[in-house]
């Protein structure tokens, strides 16, 4: 199966909400990435709306013709809206309102009763849920445990690896993960961090099935226009640059 490139458009409605109108939309985005080859659309609707907002979601889901991934905190708010919209699948992610942008992976292990509640439900509604995780053999067998269709690793500690040394080991973390993932049946996406520099490393991991990628899509956009960006990320994952 090829490897498929999930664009995250948050950061367009960072730039709307910067001015609190309604230019540049996300929904318009959609059209723009989907023809240059994404193979899915993301958006994470924070509790405190500082980039996506309600009526983003409803449109996203309406607009999207590949598949619509919805990021979220484990709230019981959040199941709701989701349970309503019925995204393609759904990222439960940690959220704490003073960060610049997601910390590290979930604790689904620390927090098993509430994240395993939150799964059930939504699985139970016909929504896949994806964990976000750091690449670590404990959060791996709690989702395992809790039967999630999907884990996102985390791949922000990787991003930020300051020695080729650090990188390499934390990209021997990140494959290790994925092939305990994969032999526990449970689908492997990854994220966070992620440029055009490093992004190949982590797309040549087997079993390897989606890659969220927003800010540096979103940063390369402002310059040379959403479809080259995102069609450059594709030839980067591919190593065709
Ligand atoms: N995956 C998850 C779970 C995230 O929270 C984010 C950031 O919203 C991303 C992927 C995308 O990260 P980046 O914007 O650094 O590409």
């Amino acid at each position: 199966m090829a490897l498929s490139l999930g664009v995250n458009l948050d950061h367009i409605a960072t730039v709307r909400q910067a001015r609190r109108t309604v230019e540049p939309d996300p929904v318009q985005a959609v059209i723009l990435a989907e023809l240059a080859g994404a193979d899915g659309i993301t958006a994470h609707l924070r509790e405190d709306r500082r980039h996506m907002q309600d009526r983003d979601i409803l449109l996203l889901k309406q607009t999207v013709r590949t598949h619509f991934n919805l990021e979220m905190a484990v709230t019981e708010p959040m199941v709701a809206l989701a349970l309503e919209v019925k995204p393609d699948y759904v990222t439960l992610v940690p959220e704490n309102r003073q960060e610049v942008t997601t910390e590290g992976g979930l604790d689904v292990a620390g927090q098993f009763e509430r994240v395993e509640k939150a799964v059930s439900t939504l699985q139970g509604a016909g929504i896949p849920v994806s964990l976000f995780i750091d690449p670590d053999q404990k959060q791996i067998m709690a989702s395992a445990r809790m039967s999630a269709r999907f884990i996102e690793l985390h791949t922000g500690t990787y991003a930020e690896a300051k020695t080729e040394g650090d990188r390499n080991k934390q990209l021997y973390l990140l494959e290790a993960a994925t092939e305990e993932a994969l032999k526990r049946e449970i689908r492997v996406n990854a994220g966070h961090g992620l440029n055009y520099w490093n992004v190949y490393a982590v797309a040549q991991i087997p079993g390897m099935e989606e890659l969220n990628i927003g800010h540096s899509i979103i940063a390369r956009a402002v310059y040379v226009g959403l479809e080259r960006a995102v069609r450059e990320m594709k030839q980067a994952m591919y190593g065709q640059v």
